[in-house]
Order: structure tokens, then sequence, then C-alpha cells
């Protein structure tokens, strides 16, 4: 014991360190060389570099899109989990069911409050975009490529739902499903979560509209398509966000996060 001494050296003297060989295990060991060395290998490793390349260059668009959207979903429910944001899940293009069915499992495992409380409710045609005006026409928006089968998706849907959720499809245009109706005549209350994938300004706005007086404070709100038609501010998903902001002006939004190829999350707050 050193009991009473101190083995510190004393402030006046100058504190020496000791000089490491350039080159020696003991200079390659001190922190941030093991990282400098491992970059000068990997920079040197080109087969590595194009493997990695080759994988993300050879993996589908739609595939890299689609995972964004499910961890986007999977992000939105739990934020409303950990917020205690009840309400429903609207989905707005539906097409075959994947995204929605995604959403109906990431809600089973972040139940906000108790288990069935989360209803959930698809909006779409079944038979794509129908007459398209020139502002929303589009290359790969046609109804050629998002025709579906209500009847199959519903079934889907409905052997997907876990015991206490409750699935309801709503076929239309949604120039006559969501134009002069109210969310209320669905059974739909306040809104949870929101996904709007319907690609064009005609469809979101009429979406967005029809959603208006369910988006309570803190609901998550995913745009998908969100930078298509070239970024034009006036078309396309976003050119219905910021004419329909515009006007519902109480809601604000800020971003969470941005997903796949071009969509982003947002949340509503106060
Ligand atoms: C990109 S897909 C939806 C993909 C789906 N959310 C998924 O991830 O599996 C777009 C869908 O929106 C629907 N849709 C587009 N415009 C519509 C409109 N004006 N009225 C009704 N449905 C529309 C199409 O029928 C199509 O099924």
């Amino acid at each position: 014991m050193n009991a009473g001494k101190s083995l510190a050296p004393k402030s006046s003297e100058p504190q020496k360190q000791p000089q490491l060989q350039v080159g020696s295990a003991a200079y390659e060991k001190q922190p941030g060389m093991i990282g400098s060395v491992l970059f000068k290998l990997l920079s040197r490793l080109y087969f590595l570099q194009d493997l990695l390349g080759r994988v993300v260059a050879g993996t589908t668009p739609i595939l890299v899109h689609n995972l964004g959207k499910y961890l986007a979903l999977k992000k939105a429910f739990y934020l409303t989990f950990l917020e205690q944001v009840d309400g429903d899940y609207l989905e707005f293009g539906v097409f075959t069911g994947s995204s929605m069915s995604c959403a109906m499992q990431c809600a089973a495992t972040a139940v906000v409050s108790e288990p069935g409380k989360t209803g959930f409710f698809g909006f779409d045609s079944f038979a794509g975009f129908g007459d398209l005006s020139d502002e929303d026409k589009h290359p790969f928006f046609t109804n050629l490529n998002f025709k579906t089968s209500y009847s199959d998706v519903n079934r889907r849907l409905q052997k997907k739902a876990r015991k206490n959720q409750t699935v309801r499809l709503i076929e239309g245009f949604f120039s006559d499903t969501c134009d002069g109706h109210s969310p209320e005549s669905y059974g739909i209350g306040r809104a949870r979560v929101i996904l709007i994938d319907c690609d064009t300004l005609s469809g979101a706005l009429s979406c967005l509209k029809f959603c208006s007086s369910v988006i309570q404070e803190g609901t998550v709100l995913i745009l998908d398509d969100f930078f298509s038609y070239k970024g034009h501010q006036e078309k396309g998903v976003f050119g219905a966000f910021r004419q329909w902001n515009a006007v519902d002006g109480h809601l604000k939004f800020r971003q969470v996060a941005s997903y796949g190829m071009g969509g982003v999350i947002l949340i509503a707050h106060a």
C-alpha cells in the first residue's frame, strides 16, 4: 500500500509520451491506425468491390423499393406504437395486397393498446388508373401494369388477418369512393398510419383530401413515388401533397425518412 503517497506525476513535470516506431505492431494498434490499414487493404481488393457492385446492381430495383416500403411500414407502426397513436391503417393503392399484408404483420407486433384496435382499410379500383389526363400520363403508370382482382386480393388479406384484425377493401376509382365521401361512412376512425401508393396527382389528391379529417397528431403518412414525373413540383404525388397542404394548412408534417426508390415517411405534428 502506498498510503498517503500519490503516484501521479507532479503537474509541473512534463509528461513524456513513449515514441512508437512506425510499422511496429504497437504502432499499428493505435486507435485509427487499424481503420486506415483496413482501408488500404480493402481499397486493393478489387474483386471484393466488384462483387459488391455486382450484387447491388443486379438486385432488381422493385425488390429494393418494396423492401424499403416494408421497412417504412415497420417504422410507422413502431413509432405510432411508442407514441401510443391509436387508430386505423388506410392504404390507397392496394394492388396485389403485398404492402397491406406487411402492414397487418407489422401492426400485430406493435399493438398500441388493446389488440384489434387498428382496422385495415384498402382502397383500389383493382383495374389500374382508369383514364388519365395528360398531366397524369406516365410511361410506367399504365393500366396494363396494375390490373388485379378484388376477390383474389380480398381472399389473400382475409386469410392473413389475425384474430383481432378487421380488413375491409373498398373497390372503385378514388373519384367514386373518396371524392364526396367521409371516412366515417366506411367506419374509419382516426388514422394511425396512411400509405398513399397510387402514383398520380389526381388519385393522390382525392385520397389526401379524403384523409384530412382523420389525421391526428402523430399519424404517420407514407407517400410512395414522391419524386416521380422527373421531380416536377406540380405533378404526381408530390404535386398532390403540395396542392393539398396549401389548402389544408392546419396540418403540419415533418419528414421522418425516405425509403426505396423515392418514397418518403412523414409525421403529422401539432
Ligand atoms: C403501385 S400499385 C400499389 C402497390 C401496393 N401498395 C403494394 O406495395 O403492393 C398502385 C395501385 O393504385 C391503384 N390506383 C391508381 N390510381 C387509382 C385510382 N384513381 N383509383 C383507384 N385505384 C387506383 C392501381 O389500381 C394499383 O393497384
